[in-house]
C-alpha cells in the first residue's frame, strides 16, 4: 500500500442552472494537481459533486415546472458530461441528495444538537409572502423582495443556531499555529481581521419556510439549512457516519479544500469549526482562488453572464481551454476571460512553441534520419544549458504546483519549450544536415530534442493529459519513459525508436478582427522611430526641458477597470484589474481614500503602460493610473468614448 495520500476535494456546486468556465477552473484546477500527485507516486483521491437542497433550487425546479429532483438530476447529468469532455479524473462526484449523505447531515445534527453546539430559536428577518421567502436585510432591494420586487413585511421563524462564538479562540489558535492553513496568505489576514476578530455571529442552521432539504429527524417541520448540509460533503464521502466505504482514515484530513474566494469564509471558518464540535482533525489547508471575471464584473449564474466551457471546447479543444484556464489565473489573483486571450494563448504558446518544437523535431528527424535516431553521436558544449535547464525544470515545476500556483509552473514548463527552440536556431542542423561528416553531431542534436520534448510531455501530462498522450505517441515513448522518476535526469529516451509525423498538435487560429498592437510592438516601434528621429538628445537641453522622444518614451493606454478590490494588507490602497485592448492588467493604486473599489468599475482610465513592475505589499502592480490632484483633492483621469487600449499622447 502506498504510505503518501493525497485528498483533495472541490467546491460542491449549486446545480440551479449550468456550469461555467469559473467552475470548469476550480474542477480543471483539482483534477491537475490531482494527476501530478498521482505522477509522483501519491495515492490521491479526487472528490467534486453537487449542492442539491436549498430555497433556491426548489424555486428554480418549479419555475421549470418539475420536480426538484428531477430537476437537478437533469442538470446533474450535464455536469457530469461536462467533467468527462473536460477530462476531469474525480474518484466519487457526490450529490447532497445521496441517501448516504442526508444519513450523516442527521447525525451530525443530531449530535450536535445533543451536545449543546445547537440551539432553538428564532430567526428575524423580511418575509415576501407571495415567494415565501426570507431575506436578511441586506438582501432586500430597495426595501423590497430581491425576487419579485414586492414589498417584504418583518417576520419571525422559528429555526436553529449553531454556537460559532463557542470555538472562536479555538480557530484562532489553530489558524495561528498553521501558518499554511489559509492560502494565499492575503485571505487569511482578511478571514482574521474582517470576521473572527470582530466575532463570530451564531449561525442559523434550519429553516421551516421550505422543504426541499434534509429534514431534521427529531423535529418535522424543519430542514437543515444550507452550509452544515454542504460542507460535511468532504467527509460524508469517505464514509463518516453512514454506510460507504469507509475512508476516513486513509484519506482525512484532506490535504487541500480548493475552491473560490467567494467562499472561503465558510471553509476557514464555519467548517473548522464543525470539524472541532465533531473532535475531527482540521483540513491541511483551504485554498482560496480567484475569480474569472469578465468586463464588468465576476461571471455568475445568477447574473447571466457566463461562458460555456462546452462551446469552447467545441471550438478549441479540451488541451487549449485547459491550458488558457490555468495559465490566466495567476497566484491566488483574479483573471479576465477574454477569448481572445485564449486564441492568442492557442496561437503563442500552443502553436507556436509546442507545436512547432514538436514538429520541426519529428519533421527532421525523419528527414535526415528516417525516423531513428542513430546511436553514434557527438556531444558539445553548447548542448550543457539546455541539458541542465532540462534537469532542473521537474523540481521547479512541482514546488509550484505545491503551492498550487499553475501558472507559475506552466512558465517553467514554456521555458524548457523556449530554449529548445532557441537550441535548434543555435545548432543548425539543416546546416549539420548538409555535411555527412557532421552526421553524429546531427544525431546528438535530434537526440537532445526529441529527450527534452520527453520531459515537457511528462510534465504536461498533469495539465494537458490529451496532448500528452499525443506526443508520447508521436514519440514512440513507453510507459516507462513517461514516468516522474525516469525524468529526472537527462537521457531516458530510448534508444532505436521509430519517430512517426502526425498531424499539428494546435493549428494556428485566425483571428476574425485583426489583434490590437501589442505594447510590446509599439514599444519597438518607438525605439526604432527614435533611431531614425535626428533630434537633440536630452543632454543637450535645458534643464527641466524634455524632447518630443523624451514623451513618447511614456506609453499611455486608455484602460478599462473590470475589477477592483480593498488591498488586503494595505487600507490605502485598491488593487484594480484593468482591460488593456487584449490585455489585462493589474495595478495596485494608493487611492483607497477616494474612491470605493465597486465606484470604479467600468471607468475608464490612463495607464502609464511600460512602467516597470513593482510590488506592492506583496501584490505586483504592473503600470500606474494617471489621476489629478490639489490640496486633499483627488480625481482620477478619465475619457469617453475611446475604447480601451486606444493610445493618449
Ligand atoms: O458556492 N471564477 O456553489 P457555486 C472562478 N454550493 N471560480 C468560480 C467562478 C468564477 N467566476 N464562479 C464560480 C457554492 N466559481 C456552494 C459551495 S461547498 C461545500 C458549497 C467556482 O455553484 C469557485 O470554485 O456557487 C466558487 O467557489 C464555486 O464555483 C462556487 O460554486
Ligand atoms: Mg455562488
Amino acid at each position: 500500500m502506498s504510505e503518501k495520500t493525497f485528498y483533495i476535494t472541490t467546491p460542491i456546486y449549486y446545480p440551479s442552472g449550468n456550469l461555467h468556465i469559473g467552475h470548469t477552473y476550480t474542477t480543471v484546477a483539482a483534477d491537475t494537481i490531482t494527476r501530478f500527485k498521482k505522477l509522483q507516486g501519491y495515492d490521491t483521491y479526487f472528490l467534486t459533486g453537487t449542492d442539491e437542497h436549498g430555497q433556491k433550487i426548489e424555486k428554480v425546479a418549479e419555475a421549470a415546472g418539475v420536480a426538484p429532483q428531477a430537476y437537478v438530476d437533469g442538470i446533474v447529468t450535464g455536469i457530469k458530461n461536462l467533467w468527462d469532455t473536460m477530462n476531469i479524473s474525480y474518484d466519487q462526484f457526490i450529490r447532497t441528495t445521496d441517501p448516504e449523505h442526508e444519513k450523516t447531515i442527521q447525525r451530525i445534527f443530531k449530535q450536535l444538537y445533543d451536545q449543546g453546539d445547537i440551539y432553538k430559536s428564532n430567526y428575524e428577518g423580511w418575509y415576501c409572502t407571495p415567494c415565501e421567502s426570507f431575506w436578511t436585510e441586506s438582501q432586500l432591494v430597495d426595501g423590497n423582495c430581491p425576487d419579485c420586487g414586492r414589498p417584504v413585511e418583518k417576520a419571525s421563524e422559528e429555526a436553529y443556531f449553531f454556537k460559532m462564538s463557542k470555538y472562536a479562540d479555538d480557530l484562532m489558535k489553530y489558524i495561528e499555529d498553521n501558518p499554511h492553513f489559509i492560502q494565499p496568505e492575503s485571505r487569511k489576514n482578511e478571514m482574521v481581521n474582517n470576521f473572527i476578530k470582530p466575532g463570530l455571529q451564531d449561525l442559523c442552521v434550519s429553516r421551516t419556510s421550505f422543504t426541499w432539504g434534509v429534514p431534521v429527524d427529531f423535529d418535522p417541520g424543519h430542514v437543515v439549512y444550507v452550509w452544515i448540509d454542504a460542507l460535511p460533503n468532504y467527509i460524508s464521502a469517505l464514509g463518516y457516519l453512514n454506510d460507504k466505504p469507509n475512508l476516513m482514515e486513509k484519506y482525512w484530513p484532506a490535504d487541500v479544500h480548493l475552491v473560490g474566494k467567494d467562499i472561503i469564509r465558510f471553509h476557514t471558518i464555519y467548517w473548522p469549526i464543525i470539524l472541532m464540535a465533531l473532535k475531527l482533525p482540521l483540513p491541511k489547508q483551504v485554498y482560496g482562488h480567484g475569480w474569472i471575471l469578465l468586463k464588468g464584473g465576476k461571471m455568475s449564474k445568477s447574473v447571466g453572464n457566463v461562458v460555456d466551457p462546452v462551446v469552447l471546447v467545441d471550438k478549441y479543444g479540451v488541451d487549449a481551454l485547459r491550458y488558457h484556464v490555468l495559465r490566466e489565473m495567476s497566484y491566488g489573483s483574479d483573471g479576465v476571460y477574454n477569448e481572445d486571450l485564449l486564441v492568442s494563448h492557442i496561437n503563442s504558446d500552443l502553436a507556436n512553441d509546442l507545436g512547432n518544437l514538436l514538429s520541426r523535431t519529428l519533421a527532421m528527424t525523419d528527414k535526415y534520419f528516417g525516423g531513428v535516431i542513430p546511436k553514434e553521436r557527438e556531444t558539445a558544449e553548447i548542448d550543457h544549458d539546455l541539458i541542465d535547464l532540462a534537469e532542473k525544470t521537474p523540481a521547479i515545476v512541482s514546488d509550484y504546483m505545491d503551492k498550487l500556483d499553475f501558472s507559475r509552473a506552466l512558465e517553467e514548463i514554456w521555458k524548457l519549450v523556449s530554449r529548445s527552440n532557441k537550441y535548434i536556431d543555435e545548432t543548425q542542423p539543416w546546416v549539420l544536415g548538409k555535411s555527412p561528416e557532421k552526421q553524429a553531431r546531427l544525431a546528438q542534436v535530434m537526440y537532445n530534442l526529441t529527450e527534452s520534448l520527453r520531459i515537457v510531455t511528462v510534465l504536461i501530462s498533469a495539465a494537458m493529459p490529451e496532448t500528452a498522450r499525443k506526443i508520447g505517441e508521436q514519440l514512440k515513448c513507453p510507459e516507462a519513459s513517461l514516468t516522474w522518476d525516469s525524468i529526472q535526469k537527462f537521457g531516458g529516451y530510448p534508444e532505436g525508436l521509430k519517430i512517426e509525423r502526425c498531424e499539428a498538435l494546435f493549428p494556428r487560429i485566425e483571428l476574425e478582427k485583426k489583434a490590437e498592437q501589442p505594447v510590446k510592438d509599439a514599444k519597438a516601434k518607438t525605439e526604432k522611430a527614435k533611431k531614425e528621429n535626428d533630434s537633440p538628445s536630452s543632454e543637450e537641453l535645458p534643464e527641466g526641458l524634455i524632447t518630443i522622444d523624451d514623451f513618447a518614451k511614456v506609453q499611455l493606454r486608455v484602460a478599462e477597470v473590470v475589477a477592483c478590490e480593498p488591498h488586503p494588507d494595505a487600507d490605502r490602497l485598491l488593487v484594480l484589474q484593468l482591460l488593456v485592448g487584449q490585455e489585462k492588467r493589474q495595478v495596485v493604486s494608493g487611492i483607497a481614500k477616494y474612491y470605493a473599489p465597486a465606484d470604479l468599475v467600468g471607468k475608464t482610465v490612463i495607464l502609464v503602460a511600460n512602467l516597470k513592475p513593482v510590488n506592492l505589499r506583496g501584490l505586483e502592480s504592473n503600470g500606474m493610473i494617471l489621476a489629478a490632484t490639489k490640496g486633499k483633492k483627488l480625481s482620477l483621469v478619465t475619457v469617453d468614448g475611446i475604447p480601451s487600449g486606444g493610445k493618449v499622447s
